[in-house]
This record gives structure tokens, C-alpha cells and sequence, in this order.
């Protein structure tokens, strides 16, 4: 894979083209993460070279996403010295505009709340950045256009934020055309974060394309499909209770079958190359046009140290030719709809 950083869009940020999506560090697609585990999966990052660090303030109900990256950094009271060098040997990118409200209806008892409004915003920022230790983000996201607020206002906010040094540069995530188009008329933006992988391809149709167009950065979440395309997944598997997959259509029934004989297609070809399936599924999606960098989630650093394996992994025109086919065989899966 070409590692050489690549600029987002216009602003004087670079990153890598693997980061370390820190999501399942809150244990919210599986519970039971330590905070342990958490550092030590930050740090394994930092270790293999992967120093796009990628969080949001939503990520757990009280941070603890973002308390992990501190705590590995060495940027919050009582964890580890040298803040200041790990702090600036990383690109660090948060998230505003999503929080948890308690819904006991539900189970978990949580229910998720977009919330564009500027001063929410301002708010959500402040705390993330407290519980990082840090002073700015690299990269800071709209985490979704919030359909009961002019998207000018939130874009409005995060331009003051950047003014105000708090971040070096602006993205937007889960977006449509229409919400780039009024967020970047109103903010200089940088990066736009969705989903996309082998199975998972909407973007391709219309988000990418506009990116490509108007030099934004496009990076790519679900990379691995929450795990499924990482090859450890059984037949008949049963998630527990607690493993959020378990309510994705692409983890059941005839489905998951179909999704799993997808992962098997490709095995043959991960071997033929001498790379883990991480590996060659990582450096497919970080080479495809328009793509800027692809966030895994992992959640120790042996997961680390394999995906970040596909810095290594060198696809050719045969192993390419072999996966188009078994995208084609398998069909496009229903993604997540941008809001
Ligand atoms: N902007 C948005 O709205 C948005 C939405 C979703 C995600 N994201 C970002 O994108 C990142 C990536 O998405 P994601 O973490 O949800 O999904 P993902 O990268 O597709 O999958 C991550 C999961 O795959 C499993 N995994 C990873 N490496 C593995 C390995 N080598 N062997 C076996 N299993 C492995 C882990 O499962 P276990 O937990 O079972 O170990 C991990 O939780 C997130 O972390 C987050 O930063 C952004």
C-alpha cells in the first residue's frame, strides 16, 4: 500500500491511509473493553505507525473513548510523560453533534440525540477536548447534519471553533450532497467522513464523486463491516446479548450465510499474496479512488498489529480482478443511509 500522508482537501492536516477508529475502545459494538485495553490498543497504534486517531464525543456515555486516548497519549493527569511529543505525532480527530440520553424503553437503556445547535456544540467540544488533556483537535466533524437545524449554524460553529484555534481543520460526516454543498458554502471544509467498504459502496454513486470534485477528503468508516471482514466470524455464530451486531441484518440469517460464503471468496487470494484477510480487505478500501484514509476499529493490539499489517500488503492486477468478481458475486449489501 502507498502509505505516503495524504492532505485533507485544502487545510494543512495530513494523514495516514489506515487510522485507528476508536469506537469499540467505548464498548459499544461489544461490551467488556477495559480501559486497559483501550490504552494499550491506542499505543499498539502509535507503535505500528497508525497516528490517525479517529473519536467522537459520543463515543461511550461518558467519554471513554476519548479518556483512553489521553490516557495513552500521556496527555491526562496521572497516566504516563512525553504528552507533548505523542500529542503532536498524532492527528487527532473528534466528533461533535451526537450524545446519549437515558431511554429506559430501550436496551441498553440509552437512545442517541443529534443535536446541531452552535451553543450544543460548543459545549460538547470544550468537555471532549478536556477529556482528551489537549488544547485543538486536527480534524473536527460534524457528526451528522441535524435535520432540525439550519446546517449554516452548526458549519457556523465549528468555522468559529477553528478560528478560535480549537481545531486545524472542518469535516462533515453522514452526509448527502445537498448537506456538503450548504455546509461548505457556509465553512471551509476539509474531509468528509462515511461509510464504505467492499459490500458497502453507495458513496460511489454520489458523495465520492463530489468530494473528488471540490478536493475534500474522503474518509471511510465500517472498512471491515464491524468485523465481519475480518475472517474470524463463525457459521451459526451467536452474539451475546451485549454485542450490538446483534440487531444488523448483515449478522443474521440467510444474510450473514451469504456474507460469510463473500469472506470466504477471498480468502484464496489474502494467501496467494502472503497477507492476513485484514490486511488485503484494508489495502483494497485505502486504494480505491477518492478514498483519503480508512479508519479500522480494533479493540487489543494483536488486531492492531494485523490490520496495520496492510500497510505492507501489495495488491496486483490479479488479486484485484479476483476480488471485482466476488464484489459482483455477492451483490451490494443495504448500508446506512446518510441523513
Ligand atoms: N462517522 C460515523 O458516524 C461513524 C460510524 C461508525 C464508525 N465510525 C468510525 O469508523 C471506525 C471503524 O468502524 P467500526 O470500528 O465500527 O467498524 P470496523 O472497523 O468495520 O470493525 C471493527 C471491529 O472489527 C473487529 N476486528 C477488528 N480487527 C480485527 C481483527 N484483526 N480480527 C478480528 N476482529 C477484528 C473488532 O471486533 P470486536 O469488538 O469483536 O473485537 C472491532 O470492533 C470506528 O471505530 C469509528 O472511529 C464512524
Amino acid at each position: 500500500m502507498n502509505a505516503t500522508p495524504r492532505p485533507l482537501g485544502e487545510s494543512a492536516v495530513s494523514v495516514g491511509p489506515l487510522g485507528l477508529g476508536c469506537w469499540p475502545l467505548a464498548g459499544m459494538t461489544r461490551a467488556g473493553v477495559t480501559h486497559e485495553a483501550a490504552v494499550a490498543t491506542v499505543r499498539a497504534a502509535l507503535d505500528a505507525g497508525v497516528t490517525h486517531l479517529d473519536t467522537a464525543y459520543c463515543y461511550g456515555e461518558r467519554g471513554e473513548s476519548e479518556r483512553a486516548i489521553g490516557a495513552a497519549l500521556g496527555l491526562t493527569s496521572g497516566t504516563a510523560g512525553n504528552g507533548g511529543r505523542r500529542r503532536d505525532a498524532v492527528v487527532l480527530a473528534g466528533k461533535c453533534g451526537i450524545h446519549w440520553e437515558p431511554d429506559a424503553a430501550l436496551s441498553p437503556p440509552r437512545r442517541q440525540v443529534v443535536d446541531g445547535r452552535p451553543e450544543r456544540i460548543r459545549a460538547e467540544v470544550e468537555e471532549s477536548l478536556r477529556r482528551l488533556g489537549t488544547d485543538r483537535f486536527d480534524l473536527l466533524y460534524l457528526h451528522a447534519p441535524d435535520p432540525a437545524v439550519p446546517i449554516e449554524e452548526s458549519a457556523g460553529e465549528l468555522q468559529r471553533l477553528m478560528a478560535a484555534g480549537k481545531a486545524r481543520a472542518i469535516g462533515l460526516s453522514n452526509a448527502s450532497v445537498a448537506n456538503l454543498e450548504r455546509f461548505a458554502a457556509a465553512c471551509p471544509l476539509a474531509a468528509c467522513q462515511m461509510q464504505f467498504n467492499m459490500l458497502q459502496r453507495e458513496i460511489e454513486a454520489d458523495v465520492l464523486p463530489w468530494c473528488m470534485r471540490h478536493g475534500v477528503a474522503v474518509v471511510a468508516y465500517w472498512p471491515l463491516m464491524k468485523g465481519l471482514l475480518a475472517g474470524k466470524m463463525r457459521r451459526g455464530q451467536e452474539f451475546p446479548a451485549d454485542d450490538s451486531r446483534r440487531k444488523y441484518p448483515i449478522f443474521a440469517g440467510a444474510e450473514f450465510a451469504r456474507n460469510l460464503d463473500f469472506v470466504d471468496a477471498l480468502r484464496p487470494v489474502a494467501t496467494r499474496l502472503g497477507c492476513t484477510l485484514t490486511a488485503l480487505v484494508l489495502a483494497w478500501t485505502a486504494e480505491q479512488p477518492g478514498i483519503t484514509s480508512v479508519l479500522f476499529g480494533a479493540t487489543s493490539p494483536e488486531q492492531v498489529a494485523e490490520n496495520a499489517a496492510a500497510l505492507a500488503c501489495e495488491l496486483d492486477d490479479a488479486a484485484r480482478e479476483s476480488i471485482r468478481i466476488a464484489i459482483a458475486a455477492r451483490g451490494p449489501v443495504a448500508g446506512r443511509r446518510a441523513v
